[in-house]
């Protein structure tokens, strides 16, 4: 089964183990995916939404993987017993969502191996509620699919901590090891953070200078990384 980029980015987080649980799957490509190249041996893809799930049926249903991925509908790790999946991905949602999931049911999520992440959106967010929540990142990577950067993440439960602020921001072995996309990601922030600055600035409310510092300083952080690159 061919799957692009991003969803094979994802997979290829995926450590081999028994059995993974992809929340929020939609259309079901990534347990299939994993199933189907013996990454897994099992998987439960789950959605909040009877119409994303009925898509899933439907692909499993195609592929006939029926009796190796089970479909489940409801909200987020509600869906699992504890311990029930060696691996949970929730991907290509927010990343206030993804830390609201994990939130609701936090012995869910401390009983995995591993949570694989790709927040579309908040990965700083995302980031400090890992930190905060007894994660770790132990891993994360950048993946280009047509003009758009996405970012995951590998979290595995476990004390986290952060020596540096910027790696709320991008992940430690990205910088460590030079990521190919990093340059260009970290060029999309700095245009962001700029245009963010520019218009604070202009704004000028009581209360701004504090929120104008932070970015200021965010913005530092990032060229000092951008430089060493
Ligand atoms: C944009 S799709 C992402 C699909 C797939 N994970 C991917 O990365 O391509 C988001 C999916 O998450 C589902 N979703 C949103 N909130 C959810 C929740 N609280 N629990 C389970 N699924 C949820 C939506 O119904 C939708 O099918």
């Amino acid at each position: 089964m061919k799957i692009k980029r991003r969803l094979k980015a994802i997979a290829n987080m995926v450590e081999p183990t028994k059995v993974i649980a992809d929340i929020g799957t939609d259309h079901g490509y990534i347990p299939a995916y994993l199933v189907e190249k013996g990454i897994v041996d099992r998987g439960i893809a789950a959605d909040v939404s009877r119409g994303s799930l009925a898509k899933a049926q439907d692909l499993i249903r195609a592929m006939g993987l029926e009796d190796r991925i089970e479909t489940r509908l409801g909200d987020g790790l509600s869906v699992l017993k504890v311990g029930e999946a060696n691996s949970i991905v929730i991907a290509g949602m927010g990343g206030i969502l993804i830390s609201q999931i994990l939130e609701k049911d936090k012995q869910i999520g401390q009983a995995v191996d591993s949570l694989v992440l790709q927040p579309m959106t908040a990965s700083r967010e995302l980031r400090q509620w890992l930190s905060e929540n007894n994660y770790s990142i132990t891993k994360e990577d950048l993946v280009k699919e047509g003009k758009k950067i996405y970012e995951l993440i590998l979290a595995i439960p476990g004390n986290w901590q952060i020596e540096n602020d910027i790696h709320l921001e991008i992940g430690k072995n990205l910088i460590k090891e030079k990521h190919p996309l990093l340059k260009e990601h970290i060029s999309g922030k700095i245009t962001k953070i700029r245009a963010i600055i520019a218009g604070l600035d202009q704004a000028r409310q009581d209360g701004i200078e504090s929120r104008l510092n932070d970015y200021r300083e965010r913005l530092a952080q990032y060229m000092e990384v951008y430089n060493d690159l």
